[in-house]
């Protein structure tokens, strides 16, 4: 297409905008010469892989360190001038500039945080040009017919490690509505099971705060009593344990873990992966839980080999950290038999088309995967209409608090309600079903 037609970029601009942790982030607006405008906010994780694309920040005094004039200057001035002219609606084409334009593996020149604001940016663009919402855009030009299905909600109810001061070592304790009929039984199931979390939480004196990702900061004094009250809560709230809601674990073991050696700082115990792998797997037997992300660290691919060979064939195991939403980490994940779903996040990749290609790596290699959310996040529902445009069967976006969580969840009921449908992947999609 012609720099003159409707859908080709006029003007890139960034600026600094700030992220549910307080920090600076990057958002960026697009716009075509045809008058649409594109926008999207880079989230930023915590608990790192450390293969993921560069989170550029300025260093130094200015906000911990966590300032981003650095990536801004690169959206207003080298990626602007590499975007000008060229057709939004050729996603692989721009994202290829971008990729061009940085020169490294990593996005180490222009900061992934810089290309995934500015990638997503031209993709809702480009939508906003179909005059068609974002999930509709990425459904039709997927090729595809019929009616997408909503994402089964992953939603965590404690928050640990990383994100919750270490306070337990285990990073996420989640639930997985697995017995609900639609997307909106999900979301009302899990709030029941929150309520009912905190009710326990407030009688055994256990509350301490929110973490960063919005659930419960838990005072617990052994990892495994957290999987205990997510038992009772799910009880509590007068659900089936296993059959209508079931529980999911992010280890994040990178976050404690190291040449095959783990350490948990809660219970002062240190333990090889094969004993890990052994904890982990007993929590699987006593407890009803469907899956498990980061069971091993990252650079621990024998653990996690190990780790699957003695899962149960319902326990979903997802790579995170391992693999760092990579195309050929997903391919080598794959052919090694180190776990069966992928966890995908835009911003671990850089763009949208690198993001996409580790997906659809995924799918070809009969792997799961989960569009998922970091946990410093703003107002941005873009994930929510990747997950329902490319037909992921799983969404992650941290608690049922919280704004920048809550922003995602309510976008799903939007979606729904223009579907006409709240429907789920059918039961049998996923290793539990
Ligand atoms: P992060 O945590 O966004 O801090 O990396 C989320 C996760 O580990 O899934
Ligand atoms: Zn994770």
């Amino acid at each position: 297409m012609t720099a003159s037609s409707a859908t080709a970029i006029t003007s890139v601009k960034g600026r600094r905008v700030w992220d549910s942790r307080g920090r600076p982030t990057v958002e960026a607006d697009v716009t075509l010469a045809g008058g649409a405008l594109g926008r999207a906010i880079a989230p930023a994780g915590a608990s790192r892989g450390s293969h993921e694309a560069i989170d550029l920040r300025d260093g130094g005094p200015r906000f911990g360190g966590w300032d981003v004039t650095e990536a801004l200057r690169q959206i207003n001035g080298a990626i602007a001038r590499a975007l000008g002219g060229l057709d939004a609606a050729d996603q692989d084409a721009v994202d290829a500039a971008l990729i061009a334009l940085d020169g490294t593996p990593n996005k180490a020149n222009l900061g992934g945080n810089a290309t995934i604001a500015v990638s997503m940016a031209v993709l809702h663009a480009a939508a906003a040009a179909a005059g068609k919402p974002l999930w509709r855009h990425l459904w039709d030009r997927g090729g595809n017919s019929g009616t997408p299905v909503l994402p089964l909600p992953e939603i965590q109810i404690f928050g640990g490690g990383a994100h919750a001061g270490r306070r337990i070592d285990v990073q996420d304790f989640m639930v997985i509505a697995t017995g609900a009929d639609d997307y909106d039984q999900a979301l009302a199931w899990t709030a029941e099971v929150y309520i009912a979390a905190g009710k326990i939480m407030a009688e055994r004196g256990l509350l301490q705060g929110v973490a960063d990702e919005g659930g419960f900061w838990p005072a617990f004094d052994a990892n495994e009593d957290a999987a205990e009250t997510l038992l009772r809560a799910i009880e509590k709230a007068g659900l089936k344990p296993g059959e209508q809601v079931a529980i999911s674990l992010d280890i994040a073991a990178s976050e404690f873990g190291r040449g095959g050696r783990y350490r948990l700082a809660r219970e002062d115990r240190g333990m090889s992966s094969g004993e890990l792998a052994e904890m982990l797997l007993g929590w699987v037997g006593r407890y009803p839980i469907v899956s498990v992300e980061d069971p091993m660290a990252e650079d621990d691919p024998e653990g996690f080999i190990a780790f699957a060979a003695a899962a149960p064939k319902h326990l979903q195991i997802v790579g995170d950290d391992f693999l760092v939403t990579s195309a050929d980490r997903v391919r080598a994940a794959a052919r090694d038999k180190t776990v069966n779903c992928a966890l995908i996040k835009p911003n671990q990749a850089g763009t949208v088309t690198e993001t996409k290609a580790a997906f659809d790596a995924a799918q070809a290699a009969g792997l799961g995967a989960i569009v998922s959310a970091r946990s410093g996040e703003t107002e941005d529902v873009t994930i929510v209409h990747l997950a329902v445009g490319w037909g992921a069967r799983q969404l992650k976006v941290g608690s049922f608090t919280r704004s920048e969580r809550m922003a995602k969840w309510n976008e799903g009921l939007r979606v729904a309600d223009a579907l006409g449908t709240a429907a789920l992947p059918p039961k049998s999609a996923f290793p539990w079903g």
